[in-house]
């Protein structure tokens, strides 16, 4: 099966009140956890490449990488590009074989960012790409961006509607609390996505497919690992994981996931560093990292996104 793009993905998980997840890729580790975790349990999938993976890790190597995983796992599988950031690179990636591109021009003016999602939609389409577009600004970091709370901003539903319409962008993602990173909200607090802009997003776009980046949930006792063996992460805590699964039920299609496995690759390589200083080959720690990818994901997939058992 060739890679696809996530359309067909999207109106099963709209009927059946699931999500797909898209996990960010960077290496070859990386695309072994993830997915070797959605083949044990039969679910679609979406990879994400950033621009700073693919000046990381070069895109052929990307592409060939994700197209080893279709052969070997046989699931549906999209390669997408995550937080495009203007026509060229989206060009590039849609030339260059990904089935879908994120243009991100959440930053810009509503008809600045009409305006250059149009442009990447039409290229797209004509190349059968699809495309997911921004609107609201999340905080956090993402690539050199750096978004302060105070900065960011939950979408205007009452926007919705003309965007879609006038763009043609095939899935929105929307601001409604998440953000990116590890560092989300401040240990103590209560985080709470505001359900009520989804409902009011979702009754405006009937059937359209909502994306929620920056849905990390950063559990804490990867992070006391990583602090126990070396690690210095001031404290911070990350979406609940409830409140996910209940975006996931609703219009939510695709949810985001990157700082945790993160996390659970970097607990798993100080853990071994503690336990074995004397090892130096690659293959004894990345083999543990790798298995810490594949748990981490296959918890997403069952307990967070309602994926399995839908490739
Ligand atoms: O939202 C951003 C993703 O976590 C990718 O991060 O730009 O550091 O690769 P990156
Ligand atoms: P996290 O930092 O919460 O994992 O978000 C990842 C993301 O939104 C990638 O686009
Ligand atoms: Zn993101």
């Amino acid at each position: 099966m060739p890679l696809v793009t996530t359309k067909e993905m999207f109106e099963k998980a709209y009927k059946g009140g699931y999500a797909i997840g898209a996990f960010n890729v960077n290496n070859m580790e990386i695309v072994q956890g993830i997915t070797e975790a959605a083949k044990e349990v039969n679910a679609p999938l979406i990879l994400q490449v950033s621009k700073g993976a693919r000046a990381y890790a070069n895109h052929t190597y990307l592409i060939k990488l994700v197209e080893a995983a279709v052969a070997e796992t046989g699931l549906p599988i999209a390669l997408h590009l995550d937080h495009g950031s203007d026509f060229e690179l989206c060009k590039s990636c849609i030339d260059g074989g990904f089935t879908s591109v994120m243009i991100d021009a959440s930053s810009k003016s509503f008809e600045d960012n009409i305006a250059l999602t149009r442009q990447v939609v039409e290229y797209a389409h004509d190349h059968g790409v699809v495309v997911e577009a921004e609107l609201g600004t999340l905080a956090g970091v993402e690539d050199e961006v750096n978004v302060s709370a105070e900065d960011s901003s939950y979408t205007k539903p009452e926007d919705v509607q003309e965007f879609v319409e006038r763009t043609g962008c095939d899935s929105l993602a929307i601001a409604i609390g998440t953000s990116h990173g590890a560092y989300k909200f401040k240990p103590g607090t209560n985080p709470q996505l505001r359900f009520d802009i989804l409902e009011d997003v979702a009754a405006r776009l009937p059937g359209f497919p909502i994306v929620l980046h920056g849905a990390s949930s950063v559990p804490q006792n990867f992070v006391e690992i990583i602090n126990a063996n070396g690690g210095n992460m001031p404290g911070a805590i990350g979406v609940p994981e409830d409140q996910l699964r209940k975006a996931a039920s609703l219009a939510v299609c695709k949810i985001n996931i990157d700082s945790d496995l993160r996390l659970a690759m970097t607990a798993s390589v100080r853990k071994y560093f503690a336990e074995h200083p004397d090892h130096f080959d690659p293959r004894q720690y990345l083999t543990p990292a790798r298995s810490a990818i594949k748990d981490m994901v296959k918890h997403k997939i069952i307990n967070v996104l309602g994926c399995d058992g839908k490739a």
